[in-house]
């Protein structure tokens, strides 16, 4: 097991890669304890729960919102939740994030922790302290940044997990290595078909080294003023296509990350090889690299970003593997860059 602490700005948070949720009891007081997963999750590994309540939610990211924050307080009230109840998220990005919003909200916030079973929560949702829900079909819009005591980024659980979901997982590791180290880019390139067979050595290191990288950011800037953004790569085209087509988030990510690497070798920070050492690398971990979409639609949506300022979006472009900067581009121009495409 590898463990990181994560200081933010009122608790620290402990992330232990590679511990088990069948371990989870020593993390948690003996009593008044409840437990939040969903339906899939329970299915797959409720026997291995503690032997506490569970308030279990369906799946989807439709259901990521106040109103299923509103069951769940109702379903801690009928259990008598106290102040002193500890809450646990057993789940993936979304059960994570309502867990999170519902234990910081509840009687004013209570102590919580979750156990992340997919790869995505574990390299990406469950560290940097960002709670929410969705709100009138609006992502993430309301929600608190606080951090859960602890994570448990238990990699047997990826086992299940369907290859599409992974694939998501993948994506966020590959933005991590290019925005700030070039070493896991490296690894990744030596380990992608390991990693697509579920070699745990390697998801271990996928998962810790995303875990430093994200941590290490998420510290220097806590809410988002600055360097966070960083962190965006790939998401400003990848959320407009995301919404646009439907495609799962991180195959979206992965061609965002293609367009933004592409605008970096336009702006000359970038060459042309490393462009396609990045291709290559998503080709690799089975990720897209072109897709046919409406380019009228995602400039639209673009234009809806909640990180537009005026004409110009806050825009993360790579200058090499391995090191990034934030820049401002008008909206004018990422429109003749992807219509040039
Ligand atoms: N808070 C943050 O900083 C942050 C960062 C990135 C993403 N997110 C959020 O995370 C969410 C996406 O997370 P996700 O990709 O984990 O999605 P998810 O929670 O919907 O999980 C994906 C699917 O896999 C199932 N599942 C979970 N664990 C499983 C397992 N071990 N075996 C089999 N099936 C399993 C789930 O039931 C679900 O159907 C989004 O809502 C996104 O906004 C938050
Ligand atoms: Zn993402």
């Amino acid at each position: 097991m590898k463990q990181i602490e994560i200081q933010g700005e009122t608790k620290r948070s402990t992330i232990m890669i590679g511990e088990c949720l069948k371990n989870l009891s020593n993390y948690i007081p003996s009593q008044d304890v409840v437990l939040i997963t969903d339906e899939t999750v329970s299915r797959y590994y409720q026997k291995d729960f503690p032997e506490f309540r569970a308030i279990t939610i369906g799946t989807g990211e439709r259901i990521k919102t106040l109103d299923t924050a509103g069951i769940i307080y109702q379903e801690l009230l009928d259990m008598d939740a106290q102040r002193s109840t500890f809450i646990v998220g057993i789940g993936g990005g979304i059960v994570c994030d309502i867990t999170g919003f519902v234990a910081s909200t509840f009687l004013r916030g209570v102590r919580f922790g979750f156990v992340s079973s997919t790869l995505l929560s574990q390299v990406d949702a469950s560290v940097g302290g960002k709670n929410g829900v969705n709100f009138k079909g609006f992502k993430n819009m309301v929600g608190v940044f606080n951090q859960p005591e602890f994570v448990i980024c238990d990699l047997n659980l990826l086992k299940t997990l369907p290859e599409r979901e992974l694939l998501s997982g993948f994506a966020e590791v590959v933005k991590h290595a290019v925005i700030e180290d070039r070493d896991l880019f490296a690894f990744i390139e030596n380990h992608a078909a390991k990693a697509l067979a579920l070699d745990q050595t390697v998801l271990e290191r996928f998962v810790h080294d995303s875990v430093v990288i994200k941590s290490a950011v998420v510290n220097r800037d806590e809410k988002e003023k600055g360097e966070r953004r960083k962190l965006n790569f790939g998401h400003t085209f990848g959320h407009a296509i995301e919404k646009t087509t439907g495609i799962p988030h991180g195959e979206a990510v992965s061609l965002g990350m293609v367009l933004a690497a592409s605008l970096s070798v336009r702006k000359q920070l970038l060459s042309e090889k490393e462009f396609h050492r990045i291709t290559r690398l998503l080709e690799n971990l089975k990720l897209p690299t072109v897709l046919e979409y409406d380019k009228k639609e995602v400039m639209a949506a673009l234009k809806k970003d909640k990180k537009r300022e005026g004409d110009h979006i806050h825009f993360v472009l790579i200058n090499g593997i391995g090191k990034s900067v934030i820049t401002e581009i008008s909206i004018q121009e990422l429109t003749w860059m992807i219509d040039s495409r």
